[in-house]
């Protein structure tokens, strides 16, 4: 039975959704409407989550009728991805690629990321006295990342940076999102075809001689770009914004840098940004929460909810940097947790750094109530955020 209704109002921008809140407090599994007259059963308390997205019997596979897929990105792709494949497909692929996300891989990245990130606010910098963040430092850096995870020739970055940037672009049409997103699937599909003739040193080089088919890196490709960029993007905007908006945020980490590792863990925590990771199908009757999901049954579960579970995360609603969280779901959990979390914290870590440092006097261009938020996205952010220094 339809309990409530599933609204995706904040009552401001550093809360999930009231009508999630509030179903986590009255009945944390319940059914819910959902896009076309259908229903979706609402998963809000953390056990229950991790329940959920623990058991690949809800099922991530985006082909079976009835999944509540979110009309975002990665469905417009005809190649099924990681992200929406289930055992024993996904583990097979998944084992294969996961060697390059490890800490260790990870860390090595460190000295090119700073690099990076430098040279970043560098141009930012060197452009005047006003910027907008998103286009001057959140998205460029994710996508020079990844790019170069992915041996994108230096030559080629404008044009894959041009792509993504325009593939996530708030003003695109479905048109040009449509035009960036074929481009850069053609160029990923161009650039596995080059590292069959020519192996490099290399992501994709590395697969292909681990015997991944070269149409399965192609979407490997692609959904390491769509699942890193505007996330990540999204983050350094939020965790920016919210350490202008609270300065006495910002001094502890002036105070004490060693707390940025807790910070970016627990602003991870707290804006828990891909608001539609725990679409799933149940694919036999399962048992969540004390209720019955039968098979066949759409399921949400809601990480952000489930980020601010008072029985998990006390005091959920105050950001504490010390609060050593790394239980939370930002990242989801289970079989399908992010690959690439490792990388996204360690780019948080660095961009945060580095602004700190380097931007001293950086401030709102307008106040924090012009900012415009990406609600019920796939992923929660900012559309621009002025700055000025
Ligand atoms: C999966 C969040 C950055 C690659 C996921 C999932 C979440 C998530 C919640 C699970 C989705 C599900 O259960 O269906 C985030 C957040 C990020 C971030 C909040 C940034 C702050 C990245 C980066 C990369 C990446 C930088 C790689 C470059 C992936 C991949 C998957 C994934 C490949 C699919 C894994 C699988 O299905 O086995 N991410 N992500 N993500 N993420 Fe991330």
């Amino acid at each position: 039975m339809t309990t409530a209704t599933f609204s995706m109002q904040r009552i401001d921008p550093y809360s999930p959704p009231a009508e999630h809140l509030r179903l986590q407090q009255e009945a944390p599994v319940s059914q819910v409407p959902w896009r076309n007259d259908t229903t979706i059963w609402a998963v809000t308390r953390h056990a229950d989550v991790r329940t959920v997205l623990g058991d690949a019997r809800f099922s991530s596979d985006r082909s079976l009728p009835g999944h509540p897929t979110f009309a975002g990105y990665t469905s417009a792709s005809k190649l099924k991805n990681l992200i929406e494949m289930d055992p024993p497909e996904h583990t097979q692929q998944r084992v294969r690629v996961m060697g390059e996300f490890t800490v260790k891989k990870i860390a090595a990245m460190r000295p090119r990321i700073e690099q990076i990130v430098e040279e970043t606010i560098d141009a930012m910098l060197a452009s005047g006295t006003e910027a907008d963040l998103v286009e001057a430092l959140s998205l460029p850096v994710p996508s020079v990342v990844i790019a170069e995870l992915l041996g994108v020739p230096f030559e080629d970055h404008s044009l894959f940076q041009e792509n993504s940037a325009a593939f996530v672009e708030a003003d695109a049409t479905p048109e040009q999102r449509m035009a960036a997103m074929g481009a850069l699937k053609e160029y990923i599909g161009g650039l596995v075809a080059d590292r069959i003739e020519r192996p490099g040193d290399d992501i994709l080089s590395r697969q292909l001689a681990a015997g991944a088919p070269p149409e399965e890196l192609t979407a490997l490709g692609f959904l390491l770009l769509i699942a890193g960029h505007e996330t990540t993007a999204n983050m350094i905007s939020l965790c920016v914004a919210t350490l202008i908006d609270k300065p006495e945020l910002l001094q502890q980490l002036r105070e004490n840098p060693a707390l940025l590792p807790g910070a970016v863990e627990e602003l991870l925590r707290y804006f828990t940004i891909a608001e539609v990771g725990g679409l799933r199908l149940a694919t036999a009757d399962l048992e969540v929460g004390g209720v019955l999901i039968p098979a066949g049954d759409a399921v949400f579960a809601l990480c952000n909810t489930a980020n601010r579970d008072a029985e998990v995360f006390p005091e959920p609603n105050t950001i504490d940097f010390t609060r050593g969280a790394r239980n939370h779901v930002a990242f989801g959990f289970g079989p399908h947790q992010c690959l690439g979390q490792n990388l996204a914290r360690l780019e948080l870590e660095i961009v945060l750094e580095a602004v700190i440092r380097r931007i001293p006097t950086l401030r709102f261009a307008g106040t924090f109530d012009d900012i415009s938020f990406k609600e019920w996205g796939p992923n929660y952010g900012v559309y621009r955020l002025p700055v000025a220094w």
